[in-house]
């Protein structure tokens, strides 16, 4: 921790109390992180200013007994630690688009592992050059990874980073849907998108780096733009809860690590398919250049999708996005 940093103590008292087992004490706090027990009574005035309810009791310290969902660094830090790749993630309050301050620092050599959370993003961005609604209430994180792949398994990681946000939503009892290629669903609508962008070495024909960025949707949004209401919802709103920020991008990180460390045996495969939204519909796509009707009837190993026509043709898309019709 940078000497004399109040936000940095803040967040490392913060973690403390989120990892207690009931109280901490002032004077034990104070003497972990070399400060007076007046700078630890500051932290604790400043964390309940952010709506936390902190319990002081004498002889015994504090208690944290409700928080907002706040991104405090070290506690995700101590959630992804013993992972194969080392997650290190910077936290801001606000940005245009995670996914580009993630590619311009994964251009300036950022290491594997990076990993920039926004509390909102003013512009941030879909698929198809669209743009994606990312106020207040959701989770917002785009990750750097730097592996030796093909151009051609591009889709699988995307279909990589769907699967393992699918597994962390189940891992705290949520079973969303999986909508090709990177969207997820919970009855019916839109909960989370994602949006692989990278960066090509056209001598090795393989990425430099790709930037895997995730939003999803966790609180209701009170300034939902009309035209979104029947597509998008969000966790608390269909569940009645949603996890913490820093648990649920632990949770999306360890399972998408250990997918990618699969991704030649196609560990992914078995959660995409079981959990697909698509396959059984019939889709709208382009095929060839022109919008054509078809049924989706699986998943190809490069997570493209194979769609029948009605001539009982059958072919594999890889480009675009299927419209459930
Ligand atoms: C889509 O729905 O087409 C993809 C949406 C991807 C949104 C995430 S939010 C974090 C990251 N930053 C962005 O600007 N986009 C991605």
């Amino acid at each position: 921790m940078k000497q004399n940093d109040p936000a940095a103590l803040r967040e490392q008292v913060l973690a403390a109390l989120l990892m207690a087992d009931g109280y901490c004490s002032g004077a034990e706090l104070a003497e972990r992180f070399g400060v007076s027990r007046t700078a630890v009574w500051k932290c604790m005035e400043q964390l309940k200013g952010s709506g936390c309810t902190i319990e002081a009791a004498t002889n015994r310290g504090y208690r944290l007994t409700a928080m907002p969902d706040l991104f405090c660094v070290p506690y995700f830090q101590t959630l992804v630690q013993g992972c194969r790749i080392p997650w290190q993630a910077q936290h801001l309050t606000e940005t245009g688009s995670t996914n580009t301050v993630a590619k311009r620092l994964a251009a300036e050599g950022a290491p594997e592992g990076t990993v920039i959370v926004a509390d909102r993003q003013s512009g941030g961005k879909g698929r198809l050059g669209r743009s994606f609604h990312a106020p207040m209430g959701g989770l917002y994180l785009s990750l750097v990874i730097r592996p030796e792949l093909p151009l051609t398994d591009m889709m699988k990681v995307t279909a990589c980073a769907a699967s393992a946000v699918h597994c962390a939503l189940q891992d705290v009892g949520v079973t969303a849907q999986i909508k090709w290629v990177n969207d997820l669903f919970l009855n019916g609508r839109k909960i989370c998108g994602i949006l692989t962008e990278s960066s090509f070495n056209a001598e090795l024909m393989t990425p430099d780096y790709l930037v895997i960025g995730i939003g999803i949707n966790l609180h209701p949004d009170p300034h939902l733009p009309e035209a979104l209401k029947p597509i998008m919802t969000d966790l608390t709103t269909e569940t009645g809860s949603a996890p913490l920020r820093c648990v649920l991008s632990a949770g999306i990180l360890r399972h998408l690590e250990t997918f990618l460390a699969g991704i030649h045996a196609h560990t992914f495969l078995d959660v995409y398919r079981e959990n697909s939204c698509t396959i059984g519909k019939r889709v709208r796509v382009m095929l060839d250049g022109v919008p054509c009707e078809a049924l989706a009837v699986g998943y190809a190993e490069d997570a493209g999708l194979i769609v029948r026509c009605d001539d009982g043709s059958e072919h594999v898309i890889r480009t675009g996005s299927a419209e459930i019709l």
